[in-house]
């Protein structure tokens, strides 16, 4: 998968994602929203917004920045918050692993259903990482492989096929979060199926720019390497 393509293909299922991936995902959704009780003032960054589906869902106190790289879904996400007169989101085209805002500038960073439909899962984290304050959230609301091995081995055969249609099924959270410094502070299975999983962790990355200053790394440059991450 590559930005053209994943843009192409994206844009392709705008008018049709709601009806395809809405209804299907929205329990999972829910969950995730149902867990936070945002302060006043929070500052929420979703990543690969889409359509908007998850935008009515965020308490209205809070700012709300959504991006995506798909000008279309993010065409059918401004409908949306316009319909829903959403005054406290604003939408970006922007690709998540490359943004424009600068460091610490959200409270939580959320990504639903995108960090296995993106080119380069690493980068994106790097990005969430950065833009995310210290000590603040990090949310990937995602299909992840688990322990079991047949499941597992299917779910890698069928990847490259899926990957045609947007999204990878081979990764599992250990990939995507290992060498990061973030905590795990709930890794929960589901629906459907329970082959979907709610992770949320903190932001740790004082710790990994203090760890970078011990072993002599510039702090500046600490986001680019990987240093085990603290579990909790
Ligand atoms: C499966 S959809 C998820 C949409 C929405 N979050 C939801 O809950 O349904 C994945 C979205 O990620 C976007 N995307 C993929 N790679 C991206 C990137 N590098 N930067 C920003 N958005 C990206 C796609 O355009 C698509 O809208």
């Amino acid at each position: 998968m590559n930005r053209e393509s994943i843009e192409r293909i994206y844009s392709a299922y705008a008018r049709v994602y709601d009806r395809l991936f809405g209804r299907i995902f929205q329990s999972g959704r829910e969950a995730a929203m149902a867990r936070w009780s945002p302060n006043p003032c929070e500052r929420f960054l979703e990543v690969g917004v889409g359509t908007g589906l998850l935008l009515p869902l965020y308490p209205r106190h809070c700012e709300v920045t959504g991006i995506d790289l798909s000008e279309k879904m993010l065409e059918e996400a401004r409908k949306r918050a316009e319909a829903l007169a959403l005054g406290h989101v604003s939408l970006r085209r922007m690709d998540a692993s490359k943004m424009d805002f600068e460091d610490d500038s959200f409270d939580v960073v959320v990504a639903a259903y995108v960090i296995t439909a993106v080119p380069d899962h690493r980068a994106v984290m790097r990005e969430m990482i950065r833009v995310c304050r210290p000590d603040g959230r990090i949310v990937l609301l995602n299909h992840f492989t688990n322990g079991n091995r047949l499941l597992a081995a299917c779910e890698k055969a069928i990847s490259p096929l899926c990957s045609r249609l947007g999204f990878r099924t081979d990764l599992s959270v250990d990939e995507v979060l290992d060498g990061w410094p973030v905590a795990i502070q709930c890794d929960a299975r589901i629906r459907p199926f329970g082959m979907w999983h709610l992770v949320e962790c903190r932001n740790r990355k004082k710790s990994m720019q203090a760890c970078a200053a011990r072993i002599g790394i510039p702090p500046s440059a600490a986001t680019a390497y990987s240093i085990p991450r603290a579990r909790q």
